[in-house]
């Protein structure tokens, strides 16, 4: 076996392909538009840029470790990956970003005019996707993740160059933004599934706690990682002067000279070459990196157990390694 078929989430992808490629053919009918051509160009730049599916995996390991063998698992997969597009094209026309899935991002390549209706087009595609199944207790909590993420960003917005940010509010953020979805997803896969009360209650906390490591670890790569491996550009967090963990770690340790350094930077948004290196430094100084990782790994830990209540299965393994894969990753 090589190293790529080792990774969990190519494990989970040969386990599920036939469900897979129905996800992936439903996501290129939907995405078409036969009325408005900028839809379609948009929607393929990132779409055939690939993207890890993660949040359709989770829909359709949780259904069918559950027992799931209906169709609208598939449907329930394509909705998940079609919010989470959306907000991605939202979420860099507001982070100015200019890379993404190792390409430049539409709101570069067209406009932010352009990234912003397209992802109001593929939130209402997603829309249609979920009433499909006819259940409204599935329609409620994707009704619900919605609203979250948007509110995740919202706080995230107001919380960005406040140094006295907190961890709770950070928590608070990355719950919303990110692992919202994530719990979402992997909660109505079991529900789909018909799966039981505290099964479904646990697959919810599974993808809690594993969008919460997740983007505690975007966030680490943000400031470490390689861009061209995370296929984003290192960075983007300082220069949009966000509170992430590792800077508010930092923040709380810092000195005197190194408080002037924070708040002239993202405070003030005074910044000038070298700046990136010099908080890279800081954060290294304090250990800050580390401390975010070892949040991440008891959020990973916490993903794992919350397993606790599923049936045993090969996905249910995929998805326990997966929880230590998303601390691990580098892309
Ligand atoms: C990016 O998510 C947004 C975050 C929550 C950090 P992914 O890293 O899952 O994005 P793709 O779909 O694989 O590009
Ligand atoms: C995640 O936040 C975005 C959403 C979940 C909408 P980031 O801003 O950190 O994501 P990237 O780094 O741009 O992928
Ligand atoms: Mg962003
Ligand atoms: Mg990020």
């Amino acid at each position: 076996m090589d190293d790529v078929s080792q990774k969990p989430h190519d494990q989970l992808g040969q386990w599920l392909a036939p469900d897979m490629e129905r996800v992936n053919a439903l996501i290129r009918e939907r995405m078409a538009s036969e009325h408005a051509p900028r839809i379609p160009e948009v929607t393929a730049h990132l779409v055939e840029a690939g993207g890890k599916r993660l949040r359709p995996m989770l829909v359709l390991a949780a259904a069918r470790m559950c027992g799931y063998d209906g169709p609208f698992h598939v449907h329930l997969a394509a909705t998940v990956e079609f919010i989470h597009t959306a907000t991605l094209l939202h979420d860099d026309v507001v982070d100015e970003s200019a890379q993404r899935r190792g390409r430049p991002t539409a709101n570069l390549l067209w406009d932010n005019k352009s990234s912003v209706l397209v992802g109001d087009y593929l939130f209402a595609r997603s829309f249609q996707l979920m009433v499909e199944p006819a259940r409204m207790d599935v329609l409620d909590v994707l009704c619900n993740a919605s609203a979250t993420i948007a509110e995740g960003e919202v706080l995230q917005l107001t919380a960005a160059q406040d140094l006295s940010t907190t961890e709770g509010i950070y928590l608070q953020v990355v719950r919303g933004k990110t692992a919202a979805l994530f719990a979402a997803a992997a909660e109505v896969g079991g529900m789909i599934a018909d799966a039981s009360p505290d099964q479904v209650a646990g697959l919810r906390d599974y993808g809690d706690a594993l969008g919460i490591a997740f983007q505690i670890v975007d966030d680490l790569l943000d400031y470490g990682g390689v861009a061209d491996t995370i296929g984003k550009n290192v960075g983007d967090d300082f220069r949009e002067r966000k509170l992430t963990l590792p800077v508010i770690k930092a923040v709380a340790k810092a000195d005197a000279e190194e408080r002037a350094f924070w708040d002239r930077t993202i405070a003030q948004g005074d910044q000038q070459d070298g700046d990136l290196e010099r908080a890279q430094g800081i954060m290294a100084r304090h250990g800050a990196m580390e401390a975010a990782r070892a949040d991440a790994l008891a959020w990973a830990d916490r993903a794992k157990t919350a397993l606790d209540p599923l049936p045993p299965h090969d996905l249910r393994d995929m998805l326990t390694a997966l929880a230590d894969f998303v601390v691990a990753r580098i892309r």
